[in-house]
């Protein structure tokens, strides 16, 4: 198999608050992995030890074959590892086209960042019709959209979303995540998805894992976890 990301072993926490133990986890090429849990089990804190935000206190992240662990997360963007934090964080205050050029912040980006805008645009229309309007009077779905496109402007080859469902109609969490799966199929990314909304997020994925109190509990495919009877109970009220 082909493996993009490892993540083997990590313990990772805020100063002297532990919060990851001994996580194991890959990402195959042109897959969909999610990693599903409840509040405050430690999604965005992997997420964030992934991109090198925060550093491992142990353990190894190789992405691409190459060991990460010690990179900044500006060095991380540049390989294709680019991550969506949760609700986007957008410029409120720039408009969705300034927002754009932002996601294409290292040297390779820049210089393919005309074709790329047009691509985006052409992928997300609603963006080209909002392109000189402030980010922060987007609607929640086209605020997403917008962190996604941004996203896109740094050329990932894998992509972390942070709950990109997170505050959406369920008629928009289903679009979003329509955009990602062709995504996925159009550029051969892979995916690597946080979510609470655990039915939509293991409907999506091929495989998923399930993370309490900081440790991965289960593994499997996202039919397989779906179809859990532990999971239907704890996370999808069943
Ligand atoms: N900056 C921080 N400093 C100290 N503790 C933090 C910090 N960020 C998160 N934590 C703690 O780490 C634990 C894991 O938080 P994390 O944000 O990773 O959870 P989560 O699974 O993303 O939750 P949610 O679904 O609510 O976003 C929680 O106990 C949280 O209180
Ligand atoms: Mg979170």
């Amino acid at each position: 198999m082909d493996t993009i990301l490892n993540v083997s072993r990590v313990c990772s926490g805020y100063g002297e608050l532990p919060v990851l133990q001994d996580v194991d986890l890959q990402v195959q090429r042109g897959e969909i992995v999610a990693v599903v849990g409840a509040n405050g089990a430690g999604k965005t804190t992997l997420l964030l030890t992934i991109s090198g935000h925060l550093r491992a206190q142990s353990g190894s992240v190789t992405f691409n074959g190459e060991d990460v662990s010690a990179q900044p997360a500006h060095a991380a963007v540049g390989r294709g590892l680019v991550m969506v934090p949760e609700s986007g964080r957008l410029f409120p205050f720039m408009t969705v086209l300034e927002n754009l050029e932002l996601g294409a912040f290292h040297d390779k980006a820049r210089a393919h960042m005309k074709a790329n805008l047009q691509e985006v645009m052409e992928y997300f229309p609603i963006l080209a019709d909002r392109r000189s309007q402030l980010a922060g009077r987007l609607s929640g779905g086209e605020r997403q959209m917008c962190a996604l496109a941004r996203a896109m402007m740094g050329m990932p080859r894998l992509l972390m979303l942070d709950e990109p469902s997170l505050g959406l109609a369920p008629i928009m969490v289903d679009r979003v995540f329509e955009l990602v799966k062709n995504l996925v199929d159009k550029k051969g990314l892979s995916v690597l998805l946080v979510e609470q909304n655990v039915r939509n997020a293991l409907q999506m994925c091929q495989r998923g894992y399930v993370i309490e109190h900081g440790q991965l509990l289960k593994t499997g495919s996202g039919q397989e976890l779906l179809h859990d009877p532990d999971v239907q109970r704890s996370y999808m009220g069943l």
